[in-house]
């Protein structure tokens, strides 16, 4: 017997299917329940709402487990590197030899910008959060790609994908270098993603930057563990606009913005900003954690606390596992380290945070690894972005891919006026 979920509304009685996941997951599917009851589901925020359904990446929030592609992320961080699991999100398989061959040698093809590019750098005032600028680039680096205006066509795909995922890096570089007001640095063939990264961000037209392969290593790690997180805000906001059949580029320019706050990607610059305001304060923490437990909102714990995780986010384990082997091995020590151990202790024997569930999230510890290898702080956001493009990408796919190519089109409950009539300007009062 099928599972069904039955609805009594108006002494009338409804069956609605009850969908299983791969891994268990149940969901009431409600489809047909407009079409049958008149009535829609209202799910503020969307915390019991399925959107999609989706073969990419699997978190159980309760038991604190993440799997990309049914892969550990515990597994992935210790043997695999960001450009693998980039192929293996987009893809669905780990590579061959020949395949991640290939995969290399687009991102080398594709990781010089059309040099009109530069001008558009220019037009961005000094200071421009670099986000704002990557949103932007994204875009437009896409109208340097005709056929992407037509329509999906899966037989570029690979060769598009692999385009945005070097191309964002460069940008990102780039935004960072215009910023500055720095020369901007190009990609080298002979760097491999990351170090290439690294290059185009630190590297001066005299002198290349002395690649530490500690480094280059834990910013890897970042972009990989940063690679998907299934339907987050962002992501889900690359999928609704790719439901308009949007191209690639543009879905996830989209995706950038979404990122770019506070309580979303953003959240990594303002831990970074939250732990330098409690070491200027002086205070060890104790006294933010009091003021975080207000209610009010303006104190948050930055870092803590996740919509799906009431559990240790693995993320933030593997990256607080990593922090101090990190800051060791490139021989650096860093005073807000301590802080934030000091917070997470502190928090983790407090009822106000038990009781809600709100653990250590990714961004708690990323900013700090990322500060020791001098990525500026407005930047983190930003490295946030290119760690995701594999997954927003992949999730582009399914959505383009689904045969039923459905827009996406949410409801509401109507709370405004009811209807009224216009009221000409000298007789309003
Ligand atoms: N510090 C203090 N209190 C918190 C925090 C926090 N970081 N997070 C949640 N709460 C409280 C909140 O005030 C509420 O309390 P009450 O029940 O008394 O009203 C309760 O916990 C539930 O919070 P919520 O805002 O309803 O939870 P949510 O699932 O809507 O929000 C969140 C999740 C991540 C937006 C939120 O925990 C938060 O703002 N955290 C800080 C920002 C952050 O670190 N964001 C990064 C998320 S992980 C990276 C990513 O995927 O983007």
């Amino acid at each position: 017997m099928s599972d069904s979920a039955t609805l009594r509304f108006n002494n009338k009685e409804t069956q609605l299917p009850v969908l299983t996941g791969s891994e268990g997951e149940r969901g009431i599917n409600i489809e047909k329940l407009r079409s049958q009851t008149g009535l829609i589901t209202y799910d503020d925020g969307f915390g019991n709402t399925g959107s999609c359904a989706s073969a990419i990446t699997f978190i159980d929030g309760e038991r604190g487990i993440l799997r990309y592609r049914g892969y550990p992320i515990e597994e992935l961080a210790e043997k695999s590197s960001f450009i693998e699991v980039a192929w293996l999100l987009i893809h669905g398989e780990l590579p061959t030899e020949a395949q991640l061959r290939g995969f290399s040698g687009l991102l080398t093809e594709f990781q010089v910008l059309h040099e009109d590019m530069k001008y558009h750098f220019e037009g961005f005032p000094p200071n421009a959060h670099p986000m704002a600028i990557l949103s932007s680039m994204i875009n437009a680096s896409g109208c340097y790609v005709r056929e992407l205006t037509g329509p999906y066509d899966p037989r570029k795909f690979e060769r598009h994908s692999a385009r945005l995922i070097s191309q964002v890096r460069t940008i990102a570089a780039f935004a960072y270098r215009k910023s500055r007001g720095l020369p901007i640095i190009y990609p080298k063939p002979e760097y491999k993603y990351t170090a290439n990264f690294l290059h185009m961000m630190f590297s001066m037209p005299y002198a290349d930057l002395d690649l530490d392969a500690a480094a280059v290593e834990a910013l890897d790690q970042i972009f990989l563990l940063h690679a998907d997180h299934e339907q987050n805000c962002s992501t889900s906001t690359v999928r609704m606009v790719a439901s308009s059949r949007a191209n690639l580029f543009a879905s996830t320019a989209a995706g950038v913005c979404a990122l770019w706050g506070p309580l979303h990607g953003g959240a990594n610059q303002a831990v970074l900003e939250m732990l330098e305001k409690i070491r200027a304060a002086g205070d060890d923490g104790s006294r933010f954690i009091e003021a975080a437990k207000s209610g009010d909102g303006s104190h948050r714990l930055m870092g803590f606390g996740h919509r799906v995780y009431k559990n240790y986010d693995p993320r933030a384990r593997i990256i607080r596992e990593r922090c101090e082997a990190v800051l060791a091995r490139i021989h650096r020590s860093d005073p807000l380290l301590d802080i934030a151990k000091k917070l997470e202790e502190t928090a983790l024997k407090d009822d106000y945070f038990l009781q809600r569930k709100l653990y250590p999230n990714v961004d708690f510890y990323s900013g700090i690894i990322m500060r020791a290898l001098n990525i500026p702080v407005e930047m983190f956001t930003v490295m946030f972005a290119i760690g995701r493009m594999p997954g927003w990408i992949a999730n582009f796919r399914e959505v383009m891919d689904d045969p039923k190519g459905k827009i996406y089109r949410p409801r509401q409950i109507y709370t405004g006026s009811t209807e009224r009539h216009y009221i000409p300007l000298g007789e309003r009062k």
